[in-house]
């Protein structure tokens, strides 16, 4: 059977996550009330705050997936960004809610929103499940953000490294002493 350790320290517990997931949700299903949202996962990141979110907005909405790719297998950002696959369905005049898991240079999300933007949606914002402002390199901010995080490398919520620790319910923190 393989076996990987489990990162140790726990930046924010899963506790601490559903609360603020669901204040979240609250908040955006009072916005987005009588707009029949589109609710678009960034995958595969937010694959699991999407799924989380939307089950806490109490309103009718619809969901789709888009992918972009900046990283690789790499622990640092390339500086390129990728659209691996498409929304596809057309958001022209609806109101596109892109759900991320973590907004790190932004380079990502600047290029996704502005690429969609040229397809005319009523409305598009960007909910963040974090945000590590310290690392910007371009000039994005998300417009609903649940965590402002340190500059480590964090998984776990979703968060990969190479691929791995998607599935641990908490957001841990990787290769500090702590
Ligand atoms: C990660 C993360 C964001 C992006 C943030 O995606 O999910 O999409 O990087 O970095 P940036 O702000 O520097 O652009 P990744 O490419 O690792 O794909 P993943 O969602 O499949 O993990």
């Amino acid at each position: 059977m393989m076996m990987y350790a489990t990162p140790e320290r726990v930046l924010i517990s899963r506790e601490e996550i559903a609360a603020k997931v669901k204040e979240t949700a609250a908040m955006l299903a009072e916005k987005y009330r009588g707009k029949k949202p589109l609710v678009v996962c960034v995958l595969n990141g937010a694959a699991v705050f999407f799924a989380d979110l939307i089950r806490g907005m109490d309103i009718p909405l619809e969901v789709a997936t888009v992918a972009a790719s900046s990283y690789g297998d790499a622990t640092t950002s390339s500086g390129e960004v990728r659209v691996t696959k498409d929304i596809d369905v057309g958001i022209k005049g609806r109101h596109v809610l892109l759900v991320e898991d973590i907004v790190d240079s932004g380079r990502t999300m600047k290029a996704l929103t502005e690429a969609l933007a040229e397809r005319g949606p009523a409305s598009l914002a960007v909910c963040a499940f974090a945000d590590k402002q310290s690392r910007r390199a371009v000039d994005f901010k998300p417009d609903y953000v649940c965590f402002e995080v340190p500059d480590l490398f964090i998984v776990g919520y979703g968060l990969d490294c190479a691929g791995l620790y998607r599935n641990l319910p908490d957001l841990r923190v990787i290769g500090d002493a702590k």
